[in-house]
């Protein structure tokens, strides 16, 4: 029996896909920087099913590459160009399985859009935070193995911090299954952080017992003109005094990328401010009935007067309000209209910011010319998408060759400030050679080690976060 007949009757003919036609939405990442190719596409309905692949996998030595939403940044869920490897999709595993409003959390299978879990929140009156622009199609499996961050974490943490409990398959097809909403279990190591952030490498996250928050009752979001980003800074540590740490995001962005949401997504309009070289997106949220429109217009008008900041407005309602963030949030897709970028998605301790903008921008200019700086972000949190586009009317070839000494030059910078080469996106086969530059060589070699643990065989991933073999 060849391989795919052989799956077909371990997880049911309809759970496997292998028509070229049908495969080929499955091999290639988000930004077409990867196209692999696939034994055959596996879509269990179950754990049971994850089960059974993974043990059948593991005895046979076949490569299985979980895949969820495919909106990751790095290659992660994409398969090699060998035609060996399975691709492990968690599209039908998508049920709520249980929502306690009374405890604060709710157990969802990890195919559920990301969107979805917020829904489910939301019905019962509370939050499930994470937010990214993706929401509409990268799946909460997905978040948790990239341990996703997004426009909440200055306020709620990244995806880690709010897993309560996992049910993962692992690489032999046994079942670990930690579901338990307890917010205190000091009995042991922490397996389930492992897996949280591990791209698929060490098990097959199947469920997660998520933490849940009171909805939100008051929210008041402004679009602010500011002349540098050290203001930006200095007005963050104002408005989280002034507000009682209610602010949720923080959101920097240049001229340059709302010029270029205004001129390539349709149906978004420029914010009513003067024009400035940087722009803010700033979002109060309590669970209480407070006048958080008043104590953001009274501390941005304070801001104004100090200096700090060039203009504001506050959103009204929330057309205004869902228009502010569209702005922020189409930035992405306004840069894969102009074509192909050059993304470094850094963090620095959030006071080096300036400095690293400052010399950061200096380098982007003078190595790679055909390009120009969209570098925007989650500046809260330390995190900016340090990206350029092209340059209309420069030579494709000779934009892309400029990527290796910029990225090298890029995140040496980064390194000497103390940040991170990877703040959110994570590793996947992007950024293998990264962390084994960049990595201290003790973790590197934990991190082997961890591996070779969980996965003997080396079926889970192989070639992503670390290097295969
Ligand atoms: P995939 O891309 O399918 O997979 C990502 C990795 O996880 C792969 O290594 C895969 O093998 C593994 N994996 C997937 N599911 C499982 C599972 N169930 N068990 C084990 N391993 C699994 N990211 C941010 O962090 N912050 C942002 O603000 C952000 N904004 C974005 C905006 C846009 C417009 C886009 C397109 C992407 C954005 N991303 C952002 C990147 C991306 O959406 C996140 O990395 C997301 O968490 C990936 O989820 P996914 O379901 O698409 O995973
Ligand atoms: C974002 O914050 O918009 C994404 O993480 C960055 C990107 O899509 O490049
Ligand atoms: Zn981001």
């Amino acid at each position: 029996m060849d391989i795919t007949a052989r799956l077909r009757v371990l997880l049911g003919p309809e759970a496997v896909l292998s028509a070229p036609d049908d495969v080929a939405p499955y091999l290639v990442d988000h930004r077409r920087l990867y196209q692999g190719k696939t034994l055959a596409v596996c879509q269990p309905a179950d754990v049971a099913g994850v089960s059974r692949l993974l043990a059948w996998c593991n005895e046979a030595r076949i490569a299985v590459v979980p895949q969820g939403g495919n909106t990751g940044y790095c290659g992660g869920a994409t398969p090699d160009e060998s035609g060996q490897q399975l691709v492990l999709s968690l599209r039908r595993l998508n049920k709520v399985r249980a929502v306690d409003a009374s405890g604060f959390s709710l157990t969802v299978e990890a195919g559920c859009l990301l969107a979805q879990v917020q829904a489910a929140a939301a019905e019962v009156q509370r939050l499930f935070p994470l937010s990214l622009g993706s929401e509409g199609s990268c799946q909460i499996g997905g978040n948790l193995a990239t341990n996703a961050g997004g426009t909440s974490v200055l306020r709620y943490g990244m995806t880690r911090d709010l897993v309560l409990g996992l049910e993962v398959v692992l690489a032999d097809g046994s079942v670990l299954s930690s579901l338990s909403p307890l917010r205190k279990d000091n009995t042991g190591y922490d397996l389930k952080g492992l897996f949280v952030g591990s791209e698929g490498t060490l098990g097959i996250i199947t469920a997660a017992c998520l933490k849940l928050f009171p909805a939100d009752r008051s929210v008041a979001t402004a679009w602010v003109a500011i002349a540098d980003p050290q203001d930006a800074i200095s007005l963050l540590g104002r408005l989280r005094a002034a507000s009682g740490d209610r602010c949720s995001s923080f959101e920097l962005v240049p001229q340059v990328a709302l010029d270029l949401v205004l001129q390539h997504v349709p149906g978004t309009r420029s914010p009513d401010t003067v024009a400035a070289p940087w722009y803010l997106l700033v979002e109060l949220t309590s669970p209480a009935d407070d006048d958080l429109e008043t104590l953001l217009n009274e501390a941005l008008a304070a801001a104004i007067d100090s200096g700090l900041a060039l203009d504001a407005v506050v959103a009204q309602n929330s057309t205004q309000r869902d228009n502010l963030w569209r702005l922020r949030e189409s930035v992405p897709a306004a840069q894969r209209v102009v074509g192909h970028s050059l993304k470094h998605d850094i963090s620095v301790p959030i006071a080096a910011l300036p400095q690293f903008i400052t010399a950061g921008s200096h380098l982007a200019h003078t190595l790679a010319p055909e390009g120009f700086l969209v570098g925007y972000g989650h500046v809260g949190d330390g995190n900016l998408h340090f990206n350029l586009s092209q340059r209309p009317g420069t030579d494709n070839a000779a934009f892309a060759a400029r990527e290796p000494a910029l990225k090298r030059a890029i995140h040496d910078l980064v390194a000497s400030l103390g940040g991170s080469f990877s703040a959110e996106h994570g590793i996947g086969q992007l950024k293998v050679g990264e962390l084994e530059r960049y990595a201290p060589a003790a973790e590197l070699l934990l991190m082997q080690r961890i591996k070779h643990s969980f996965d003997p065989n080396g079926i889970l991933n192989p070639g992503k976060v670390l290097r295969a073999g």
